[in-house]
């Protein structure tokens, strides 16, 4: 089976065709997004979601929003995009994809001297973000499968899969390989509160492509790790800074700390546009907080006007982390991604 499909253009390239992930795992259901505001509300409620997925969806709907703009001339044209670029750039504050997404089309278009060619560049543009997505995850994939023991029994958070990039993924990419190769053993996915990516994404794309997986609750990891069922443990990223330091979705950090205690590498997967290299450490990364309505309603018995925090990221520092897997193959500590 191959992995699902999540971000790419409709048949007729007018449209952003994204899988709605808010649905899964119970409806398998694609949407045509071909206006900046739908675009915008597809990010900031997930049904676009993951590093990669959301720069190239941003990347792909501003090309077909372009396309479709009535401004015929092109001082209008400008003022448009240089609008539209950091709006949706706001939707998401944590995976610099989006920002680095946005920022090519901006450079691309920048040459152009009528709607009509800077239209066809940042087609092209948005093309290219997401044939370059899918080649980096299949090198992540390359790379990381080398650091897996046979029969590997690897923990993952979130999901760093198919579903969060263009391609094969990220965290998941080297389990790809690796079980194409019959040497997973099981995937430990940790379920993500609060929105539920491990149990409602990761287990049903690795289940849909035959992986063995094993739901757990966030909380039950560490003590997995002391049973000794667990060989590696390999999570994505939304940015890493320039030493290393490495922000992913809420519950990443606990984790590390738990391997580190355990004995047990802690890898994290990330293409070359996760890194940012003009972010010195993750004490300046922007963190989103999200509503606190995420975390209330899922059993819906919390007492009235109850307090709520819900950062949607951590920063695992640097320390923590035994090596970071890009498509340029795999870095050890100290960690210095230079501009
Ligand atoms: O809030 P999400 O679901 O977009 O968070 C996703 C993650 O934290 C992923 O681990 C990260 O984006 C890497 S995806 C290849």
């Amino acid at each position: 089976v191959r992995p699902v499909q999540s971000v790419g253009w409709s048949a007729d390239r007018r449209a952003l065709r994204i899988l709605d992930q808010r649905l899964l795992p119970g409806e398998v259901r694609y949407r045509d997004i071909a206006s900046i505001e739908v675009l915008c509300e597809a990010i900031v409620t997930l049904a676009v979601r993951g590093a990669p997925a959301i720069g190239v969806a941003a990347a792909i709907g501003i090309a077909v929003a372009a396309r479709a703009t009535p401004h015929s001339d092109f001082p209008a044209f400008r003022r448009w995009l240089e609008t539209t670029l950091p709006h949706v750039r706001s939707t998401r504050p944590t995976a610099v994809n989006l920002a680095w997404a946005l920022e090519r089309l901006s450079r691309a278009a920048s040459a152009a001297t009528s709607v009509e060619a800077a239209v066809g560049v940042l087609e092209l543009e948005a093309q290219r973000i997401l044939d370059e997505d899918r080649a980096m995850c299949e090198q992540i994939g390359r790379h990381g499968m080398l650091l897996l023991p046979p029969n590997a029994r690897v923990l993952t958070h979130c999901n760093a899969g198919a579903l969060a990039t263009a391609g094969i993924g990220t965290a998941l990419a080297p389990v790809y390989c690796a079980a194409a190769e019959g040497s997973i053993a099981r995937v430990y996915a940790c379920e993500t509160r609060p929105l539920l990516q491990g149990s409602r994404l990761t287990a049903w794309e690795l289940s849909r492509a035959g992986i063995p997986v094993t739901v757990i609750t966030d909380g039950m990891a560490a003590a997995l790790m002391a049973r000794g069922d667990v060989d590696v443990c390999l999570v994505g990223a939304d940015r890493i800074a320039r030493n290393g330091d490495v922000a992913n979705k809420i519950g990443t950090y606990a984790l590390a700390i738990a391997a580190r205690q355990h004995n047990i590498p802690f890898y994290v997967a990330a293409p070359s546009s996760t890194i940012d290299a003009t972010t010195v450490s993750g004490r300046t990364i922007p963190i989103e907080e999200r509503s606190a309505v995420e975390i209330t309603r899922v059993v819906g018995e919390f007492p009235d006007g109850i307090d709520v925090w819900n950062p949607a990221f951590d920063v695992t520092p640097c320390a923590f982390v035994t090596a970071i897997i890009s498509d340029a193959g795999v870095h050890r500590p100290p960690f210095d991604f230079a501009a």
